[in-house]
Protein backbone atom coordinates (compact mmCIF):
# COMPACT_ATOMS: atom_id res chain seq x y z
CA UNK A 1 0.00 0.00 0.00
CA UNK A 2 2.75 2.19 1.02
CA UNK A 3 4.85 1.95 -1.77
CA UNK A 4 1.71 2.51 -4.68
CA UNK A 5 1.57 5.71 -2.56
CA UNK A 6 5.14 6.51 -3.09
CA UNK A 7 4.85 5.66 -6.58
CA UNK A 8 2.22 8.00 -7.33
CA UNK A 9 3.76 10.55 -5.18
CA UNK A 10 7.06 10.31 -7.45
CA UNK A 11 5.28 10.02 -11.25
CA UNK A 12 3.04 13.01 -9.70
CA UNK A 13 5.17 15.45 -8.22
CA UNK A 14 8.99 14.82 -9.94
CA UNK A 15 9.08 16.72 -13.37
CA UNK A 16 9.85 13.52 -15.41
CA UNK A 17 9.72 13.74 -19.59
CA UNK A 18 5.59 13.82 -20.16
CA UNK A 19 6.96 12.12 -23.10
CA UNK A 20 8.68 8.89 -21.24
CA UNK A 21 5.35 9.22 -18.55
CA UNK A 22 3.34 8.38 -21.74
CA UNK A 23 5.47 5.57 -22.87
CA UNK A 24 3.41 2.24 -23.02
CA UNK A 25 4.75 -1.12 -21.87
CA UNK A 26 5.17 -3.33 -24.48
CA UNK A 27 1.93 -5.59 -24.70
CA UNK A 28 3.94 -8.39 -25.67
CA UNK A 29 6.00 -8.70 -22.66
CA UNK A 30 2.33 -8.38 -20.16
CA UNK A 31 0.63 -11.25 -22.32
CA UNK A 32 3.94 -13.15 -21.58
CA UNK A 33 3.41 -12.32 -17.57
CA UNK A 34 -0.01 -14.46 -18.41
CA UNK A 35 1.45 -17.01 -20.79
CA UNK A 36 4.95 -17.91 -18.44
CA UNK A 37 2.06 -19.24 -15.65
CA UNK A 38 2.22 -23.07 -15.24
CA UNK A 39 -0.30 -24.82 -17.63
CA UNK A 40 -0.50 -22.20 -20.14
CA UNK A 41 -0.16 -23.49 -23.77
CA UNK A 42 1.91 -20.23 -25.07
CA UNK A 43 2.16 -19.19 -29.14
CA UNK A 44 2.50 -15.39 -27.47
CA UNK A 45 6.31 -14.50 -27.34
CA UNK A 46 8.86 -14.96 -29.58
CA UNK A 47 11.14 -17.60 -27.38
CA UNK A 48 13.10 -19.86 -29.52
CA UNK A 49 12.49 -24.05 -28.17
CA UNK A 50 13.85 -24.00 -24.80
CA UNK A 51 15.00 -27.78 -25.23
CA UNK A 52 17.36 -27.14 -28.30
CA UNK A 53 19.44 -23.95 -26.21
CA UNK A 54 23.12 -25.94 -26.43
CA UNK A 55 23.33 -26.50 -22.66
CA UNK A 56 26.00 -28.35 -22.22
CA UNK A 57 28.12 -27.27 -25.56
CA UNK A 58 27.43 -23.24 -23.50
CA UNK A 59 29.64 -24.84 -20.66
CA UNK A 60 32.54 -26.26 -23.10
CA UNK A 61 32.43 -22.73 -24.66
CA UNK A 62 32.55 -20.75 -21.61
CA UNK A 63 35.47 -23.05 -20.13
CA UNK A 64 37.16 -22.69 -23.26
CA UNK A 65 36.97 -18.67 -23.31
CA UNK A 66 38.11 -18.40 -19.62
CA UNK A 67 40.97 -20.62 -20.22
CA UNK A 68 41.94 -19.18 -23.60
CA UNK A 69 41.47 -15.25 -22.94
CA UNK A 70 41.11 -15.00 -19.40
CA UNK A 71 40.78 -11.73 -17.84
CA UNK A 72 40.43 -10.07 -21.25
CA UNK A 73 36.86 -11.71 -21.55
CA UNK A 74 35.84 -10.31 -18.58
CA UNK A 75 37.05 -6.55 -18.39
CA UNK A 76 35.37 -3.37 -20.42
CA UNK A 77 35.91 -3.98 -24.07
CA UNK A 78 35.51 -0.96 -27.13
CA UNK A 79 32.57 0.19 -28.07
CA UNK A 80 31.81 -1.04 -31.60
CA UNK A 81 32.79 -4.59 -30.22
CA UNK A 82 35.51 -7.20 -29.79
CA UNK A 83 37.17 -7.83 -33.20
CA UNK A 84 37.25 -11.18 -33.69
CA UNK A 85 33.71 -11.36 -33.65
CA UNK A 86 33.63 -8.81 -36.02
CA UNK A 87 35.82 -10.40 -38.50
CA UNK A 88 33.63 -13.59 -37.83
CA UNK A 89 30.48 -11.89 -39.00
CA UNK A 90 31.81 -9.71 -41.27
CA UNK A 91 33.56 -13.12 -42.99
CA UNK A 92 29.77 -14.25 -42.62
CA UNK A 93 27.95 -11.52 -44.51
CA UNK A 94 30.53 -11.51 -47.18
CA UNK A 95 29.48 -15.20 -47.94
CA UNK A 96 26.51 -14.17 -48.16
CA UNK A 97 27.46 -11.91 -51.05
CA UNK A 98 26.98 -8.92 -48.89
CA UNK A 99 30.76 -6.73 -48.92
CA UNK A 100 31.88 -6.40 -45.72
CA UNK A 101 34.49 -5.11 -43.39
CA UNK A 102 35.24 -5.54 -39.59
CA UNK A 103 34.06 -1.77 -39.35
CA UNK A 104 31.15 -2.02 -41.17
CA UNK A 105 29.91 -3.82 -37.88
CA UNK A 106 29.07 -2.60 -34.95
CA UNK A 107 27.73 -4.79 -31.85
CA UNK A 108 24.80 -4.06 -30.11
CA UNK A 109 22.95 -5.68 -27.17
CA UNK A 110 20.52 -7.30 -29.13
CA UNK A 111 18.72 -6.11 -32.19
CA UNK A 112 16.80 -4.16 -29.94
CA UNK A 113 19.22 -1.54 -29.13
CA UNK A 114 20.77 -1.44 -32.72
CA UNK A 115 16.86 -0.23 -33.65
CA UNK A 116 16.88 2.30 -30.72
CA UNK A 117 20.35 3.46 -31.90
CA UNK A 118 19.16 3.92 -35.22
CA UNK A 119 15.89 5.80 -34.28
CA UNK A 120 17.74 8.03 -31.91
CA UNK A 121 20.39 9.04 -34.54
CA UNK A 122 17.86 9.89 -37.60
CA UNK A 123 14.99 10.91 -35.73
CA UNK A 124 13.58 13.95 -34.61
CA UNK A 125 9.99 14.44 -32.70
CA UNK A 126 7.43 14.00 -35.87
CA UNK A 127 9.86 12.60 -38.60
CA UNK A 128 8.14 9.70 -40.23
CA UNK A 129 9.55 6.25 -40.92
CA UNK A 130 8.17 4.10 -43.27
CA UNK A 131 7.39 0.36 -41.96
CA UNK A 132 5.26 -2.11 -43.17
CA UNK A 133 1.55 -2.58 -42.26
CA UNK A 134 2.03 -4.60 -39.55
CA UNK A 135 5.51 -5.01 -38.18
CA UNK A 136 7.28 -5.41 -35.03
CA UNK A 137 6.28 -3.82 -32.33
CA UNK A 138 9.46 -3.52 -30.32
CA UNK A 139 10.63 -1.49 -33.55
CA UNK A 140 7.56 0.97 -33.02
CA UNK A 141 8.45 1.07 -29.24
CA UNK A 142 11.97 1.66 -29.39
CA UNK A 143 11.24 3.85 -32.41
CA UNK A 144 8.54 5.56 -29.93
CA UNK A 145 11.22 7.24 -27.51
CA UNK A 146 12.28 9.38 -30.84
CA UNK A 147 9.03 10.06 -31.18
CA UNK A 148 8.63 9.03 -34.37
CA UNK A 149 5.29 9.43 -36.95
CA UNK A 150 5.07 6.34 -39.40
CA UNK A 151 4.02 6.13 -42.61
CA UNK A 152 2.62 2.54 -42.58
CA UNK A 153 2.58 0.37 -46.36
CA UNK A 154 0.67 -2.63 -46.89
CA UNK A 155 1.50 -5.92 -47.93
CA UNK A 156 0.73 -9.15 -50.04
CA UNK A 157 2.44 -12.05 -50.04
CA UNK A 158 5.26 -10.77 -51.64
CA UNK A 159 5.79 -7.81 -49.05
CA UNK A 160 5.54 -4.16 -49.57
CA UNK A 161 3.42 -3.02 -52.00
CA UNK A 162 5.62 -0.99 -53.66
CA UNK A 163 3.48 1.78 -55.64
CA UNK A 164 2.10 2.63 -51.99
CA UNK A 165 5.92 3.17 -51.06
CA UNK A 166 6.20 5.76 -53.73
CA UNK A 167 3.56 7.37 -52.88
CA UNK A 168 4.43 7.22 -49.06
CA UNK A 169 8.08 8.85 -49.18
CA UNK A 170 6.51 11.73 -51.53
CA UNK A 171 3.66 12.74 -48.84
CA UNK A 172 5.51 11.98 -45.86
CA UNK A 173 9.16 12.37 -46.47
CA UNK A 174 10.10 9.42 -44.17
CA UNK A 175 13.71 9.33 -42.80
CA UNK A 176 14.18 5.74 -42.95
CA UNK A 177 12.29 2.92 -44.64
CA UNK A 178 12.20 -0.12 -42.10
CA UNK A 179 11.59 -3.81 -43.29
CA UNK A 180 11.66 -7.18 -41.59
CA UNK A 181 12.47 -8.84 -45.10
CA UNK A 182 12.69 -12.52 -44.23
CA UNK A 183 10.23 -14.31 -42.20
CA UNK A 184 8.71 -10.71 -41.31
CA UNK A 185 7.52 -10.44 -37.59
CA UNK A 186 4.08 -10.13 -37.02
CA UNK A 187 3.25 -11.93 -40.79
CA UNK A 188 6.32 -14.70 -41.62
CA UNK A 189 6.04 -12.91 -45.10
CA UNK A 190 9.26 -12.62 -46.91
CA UNK A 191 9.93 -10.17 -49.43
CA UNK A 192 9.97 -11.14 -52.97
CA UNK A 193 13.48 -10.54 -55.07
CA UNK A 194 11.94 -8.03 -57.59
CA UNK A 195 10.43 -5.81 -54.72
CA UNK A 196 13.73 -5.65 -52.76
CA UNK A 197 15.29 -4.36 -56.12
CA UNK A 198 12.26 -1.89 -56.34
CA UNK A 199 12.86 -0.74 -53.07
CA UNK A 200 16.37 -0.51 -53.17
CA UNK A 201 15.81 1.64 -56.68
CA UNK A 202 13.43 3.69 -55.16
CA UNK A 203 14.92 4.45 -51.66
CA UNK A 204 18.27 4.86 -53.66
CA UNK A 205 16.38 7.70 -55.56
CA UNK A 206 14.97 9.78 -53.29
CA UNK A 207 18.20 8.63 -50.84
CA UNK A 208 16.36 7.29 -47.87
CA UNK A 209 17.97 4.64 -45.62
CA UNK A 210 17.09 0.91 -45.76
CA UNK A 211 17.02 -0.64 -42.66
CA UNK A 212 16.73 -4.30 -42.93
CA UNK A 213 15.68 -6.24 -39.59
CA UNK A 214 16.58 -9.73 -40.43
CA UNK A 215 16.49 -11.82 -37.37
CA UNK A 216 15.18 -14.99 -39.05
CA UNK A 217 17.44 -15.14 -42.71
CA UNK A 218 19.10 -17.94 -41.04
CA UNK A 219 15.89 -19.94 -40.36
CA UNK A 220 14.66 -20.70 -43.64
CA UNK A 221 13.47 -24.28 -43.49
CA UNK A 222 11.37 -24.28 -47.05
CA UNK A 223 11.85 -23.19 -50.35
CA UNK A 224 14.83 -20.79 -51.90
CA UNK A 225 16.92 -18.26 -50.58
CA UNK A 226 16.08 -14.94 -51.98
CA UNK A 227 19.35 -12.26 -52.19
CA UNK A 228 19.80 -10.14 -48.88
CA UNK A 229 18.38 -6.83 -49.61
CA UNK A 230 22.11 -5.81 -48.12
CA UNK A 231 23.86 -7.50 -51.00
CA UNK A 232 21.65 -5.87 -53.49
CA UNK A 233 21.82 -2.16 -52.12
CA UNK A 234 25.07 -2.17 -50.67
CA UNK A 235 25.43 1.27 -48.47
CA UNK A 236 21.83 2.28 -48.98
CA UNK A 237 21.08 -0.50 -46.37
CA UNK A 238 21.84 -0.67 -42.62
CA UNK A 239 21.10 -4.61 -42.03
CA UNK A 240 20.06 -5.79 -38.42
CA UNK A 241 20.93 -9.61 -37.10
CA UNK A 242 21.13 -11.35 -33.91
CA UNK A 243 22.09 -14.53 -31.93
CA UNK A 244 18.58 -14.23 -30.17
CA UNK A 245 16.60 -16.51 -31.99
CA UNK A 246 19.52 -18.82 -33.83
CA UNK A 247 21.48 -19.17 -30.44
CA UNK A 248 20.35 -17.63 -27.01
CA UNK A 249 18.74 -14.35 -26.35
CA UNK A 250 19.69 -14.09 -23.02
CA UNK A 251 23.51 -13.54 -24.37
CA UNK A 252 21.99 -10.19 -25.46
CA UNK A 253 23.88 -9.99 -28.51
CA UNK A 254 23.13 -8.28 -32.40
CA UNK A 255 24.76 -6.56 -34.71
CA UNK A 256 24.31 -3.73 -37.53
CA UNK A 257 26.21 -3.83 -40.86
CA UNK A 258 26.55 -0.50 -42.37
CA UNK A 259 28.55 2.15 -43.91
CA UNK A 260 31.44 2.64 -41.72
CA UNK A 261 30.77 6.67 -41.48
CA UNK A 262 27.31 5.65 -40.31
CA UNK A 263 28.61 2.98 -37.94
CA UNK A 264 31.26 5.26 -36.60
CA UNK A 265 27.99 7.68 -35.44
CA UNK A 266 26.18 4.64 -34.36
CA UNK A 267 29.21 3.57 -31.93
CA UNK A 268 28.52 7.13 -29.87
CA UNK A 269 25.21 6.62 -29.74
CA UNK A 270 25.41 3.01 -28.13
CA UNK A 271 28.56 4.03 -26.07
CA UNK A 272 25.65 6.83 -24.46
CA UNK A 273 23.78 3.94 -23.59
CA UNK A 274 25.58 1.13 -22.50
CA UNK A 275 29.19 1.90 -23.14
CA UNK A 276 29.92 -1.37 -24.80
CA UNK A 277 28.13 -4.56 -25.08
CA UNK A 278 29.02 -7.81 -23.10
CA UNK A 279 32.74 -8.66 -23.55
CA UNK A 280 32.07 -11.90 -22.13
CA UNK A 281 28.92 -12.92 -24.48
CA UNK A 282 30.49 -11.45 -27.43
CA UNK A 283 33.67 -14.05 -27.03
CA UNK A 284 30.88 -16.81 -26.72
CA UNK A 285 29.24 -16.12 -29.85
CA UNK A 286 32.47 -15.67 -31.33
CA UNK A 287 33.63 -19.13 -30.19
CA UNK A 288 30.43 -21.00 -31.51
CA UNK A 289 30.84 -19.59 -34.95
CA UNK A 290 34.91 -20.20 -35.08
CA UNK A 291 34.13 -23.52 -33.35
CA UNK A 292 31.77 -24.64 -35.96
CA UNK A 293 29.23 -24.89 -33.30
CA UNK A 294 26.36 -22.24 -34.71
CA UNK A 295 26.11 -24.07 -37.98
CA UNK A 296 25.50 -27.10 -36.16
CA UNK A 297 22.69 -25.17 -33.93
CA UNK A 298 21.32 -23.37 -36.59
CA UNK A 299 20.80 -27.66 -38.46
CA UNK A 300 19.76 -28.41 -35.04
CA UNK A 301 16.66 -26.00 -34.81
CA UNK A 302 15.88 -25.99 -38.42
CA UNK A 303 13.49 -29.35 -38.99
CA UNK A 304 12.26 -28.40 -35.93
CA UNK A 305 10.76 -25.57 -36.17
CA UNK A 306 9.65 -27.03 -39.39
CA UNK A 307 7.36 -29.93 -37.97
CA UNK A 308 6.54 -27.49 -35.40
CA UNK A 309 5.27 -25.12 -38.35
CA UNK A 310 3.72 -28.13 -39.99
CA UNK A 311 2.07 -29.53 -37.21
CA UNK A 312 0.67 -25.79 -36.18
CA UNK A 313 -0.45 -25.61 -39.56
CA UNK A 314 -2.29 -29.35 -39.61
CA UNK A 315 -3.95 -28.41 -36.58
CA UNK A 316 -5.28 -25.47 -37.93
CA UNK A 317 -6.71 -26.95 -40.73
CA UNK A 318 -8.53 -29.09 -38.94
CA UNK A 319 -10.15 -27.42 -36.33
CA UNK A 320 -10.59 -23.70 -37.55
CA UNK A 321 -13.58 -22.48 -38.77
CA UNK A 322 -14.85 -21.15 -42.01
CA UNK A 323 -13.49 -17.48 -42.68
CA UNK A 324 -10.14 -17.92 -40.81
CA UNK A 325 -7.23 -16.72 -43.24
CA UNK A 326 -3.56 -17.81 -42.16
CA UNK A 327 -0.17 -17.34 -43.73
CA UNK A 328 2.16 -20.32 -44.16
CA UNK A 329 5.83 -19.16 -43.81
CA UNK A 330 8.71 -20.86 -45.15
CA UNK A 331 10.92 -20.20 -42.08
CA UNK A 332 11.35 -17.95 -38.85
CA UNK A 333 8.88 -18.24 -35.61
CA UNK A 334 5.58 -16.85 -35.85
CA UNK A 335 2.43 -17.29 -38.88
CA UNK A 336 -0.55 -14.63 -38.97
CA UNK A 337 -4.18 -15.22 -38.42
CA UNK A 338 -6.98 -12.87 -40.00
CA UNK A 339 -10.66 -13.36 -38.37
CA UNK A 340 -13.58 -12.41 -39.99
CA UNK A 341 -13.40 -8.38 -40.08
CA UNK A 342 -16.34 -8.45 -37.17
CA UNK A 343 -14.36 -10.40 -34.77
CA UNK A 344 -11.77 -9.06 -32.45
CA UNK A 345 -8.96 -10.96 -30.98
CA UNK A 346 -8.27 -8.63 -28.27
CA UNK A 347 -11.60 -9.36 -26.92
CA UNK A 348 -11.42 -12.92 -26.92
CA UNK A 349 -7.39 -13.23 -25.84
CA UNK A 350 -9.29 -13.31 -22.02
CA UNK A 351 -11.27 -16.17 -22.93
CA UNK A 352 -8.36 -17.77 -24.76
CA UNK A 353 -6.33 -17.19 -21.41
CA UNK A 354 -9.08 -18.79 -19.32
CA UNK A 355 -8.75 -21.79 -21.25
CA UNK A 356 -5.04 -21.79 -20.81
CA UNK A 357 -3.88 -21.00 -24.52
CA UNK A 358 -1.98 -17.50 -25.08
CA UNK A 359 -1.81 -15.94 -28.34
CA UNK A 360 -0.84 -12.28 -29.15
CA UNK A 361 -3.51 -9.88 -30.77
CA UNK A 362 -2.19 -8.24 -33.76
CA UNK A 363 -3.77 -4.61 -33.78
CA UNK A 364 -0.24 -3.03 -31.16
CA UNK A 365 1.72 -4.37 -34.75
CA UNK A 366 0.00 -1.56 -36.62
CA UNK A 367 1.35 1.85 -36.28
CA UNK A 368 -2.18 3.29 -37.01
CA UNK A 369 -4.08 1.01 -34.55
CA UNK A 370 -6.01 -1.10 -37.46
CA UNK A 371 -5.87 -5.06 -37.07
CA UNK A 372 -8.45 -5.54 -34.53
CA UNK A 373 -9.62 -9.18 -36.24
CA UNK A 374 -5.32 -10.35 -36.53
CA UNK A 375 -3.35 -12.24 -34.26
CA UNK A 376 0.40 -13.63 -34.62
CA UNK A 377 1.12 -17.26 -33.22
CA UNK A 378 4.42 -18.26 -32.77
CA UNK A 379 5.22 -22.13 -33.69
CA UNK A 380 8.43 -22.84 -31.86
CA UNK A 381 8.46 -22.35 -28.27
CA UNK A 382 5.33 -24.65 -27.59
CA UNK A 383 5.14 -28.62 -27.40
CA UNK A 384 4.02 -30.58 -30.61
CA UNK A 385 1.30 -31.68 -27.93
CA UNK A 386 0.89 -28.68 -26.80
CA UNK A 387 0.56 -27.00 -30.64
CA UNK A 388 -2.23 -29.50 -31.27
CA UNK A 389 -4.20 -29.06 -28.14
CA UNK A 390 -3.56 -25.21 -28.28
CA UNK A 391 -5.16 -24.79 -31.36
CA UNK A 392 -7.70 -27.30 -30.58
CA UNK A 393 -8.85 -25.05 -28.01
CA UNK A 394 -8.56 -21.89 -29.58
CA UNK A 395 -10.54 -23.30 -33.05
CA UNK A 396 -13.37 -24.11 -30.72
CA UNK A 397 -13.10 -20.75 -29.09
CA UNK A 398 -13.00 -18.99 -32.75
CA UNK A 399 -16.35 -21.27 -33.74
CA UNK A 400 -18.02 -20.16 -30.74
CA UNK A 401 -17.85 -16.61 -31.16
CA UNK A 402 -18.06 -16.30 -35.13
C1 LIG B 1 12.05 -8.19 -36.07
C2 LIG B 1 12.76 -8.23 -34.76
N1 LIG B 1 13.74 -7.35 -34.53
C3 LIG B 1 14.41 -7.34 -33.37
C4 LIG B 1 14.11 -8.21 -32.35
C5 LIG B 1 14.87 -8.13 -31.07
O1 LIG B 1 15.93 -9.05 -31.07
P1 LIG B 1 17.03 -9.10 -29.96
O2 LIG B 1 16.68 -10.21 -29.03
O3 LIG B 1 18.29 -9.36 -30.70
O4 LIG B 1 17.07 -7.77 -29.26
C6 LIG B 1 13.10 -9.16 -32.54
C7 LIG B 1 12.74 -10.08 -31.47
O5 LIG B 1 11.74 -10.74 -31.47
C8 LIG B 1 12.40 -9.16 -33.78
O6 LIG B 1 11.43 -10.02 -34.04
Amino acid sequence: MLIEQEDKVHTELWRISPHMAGLKSSIIREILKFSSQPGVISFAGGLPAPELFPVEEMKEVTTYVLDTFGPTCLQYSVSRGILPLREDLAARAVLRGVATKPDNILICSGAQQAIEVIGRTFIEPGDYILTENPTYVGALQAFNISQARYAPVEMDKEGMIMDQVADMIEKYKPKLVYTITNFQNPTGITMSLKRREQLVDICSKYNIPIVDDNPYGQIRFDGEEVRDIKAIGGDQVISLSTFSKILAPGLRIGWMNGPEDMITIFEKVKQCTDLHTSTFSQYLCSEFIRQGRLDRQIARIKPDYRQKRDTMLQAMRDAFPEGIKWTEPDGGLFLWVELPKHMSAKDLLPKAIELKVAYVYGQPFFPNGEGANTLRLNFSNATLEGIVEGITRLGKLFTENM
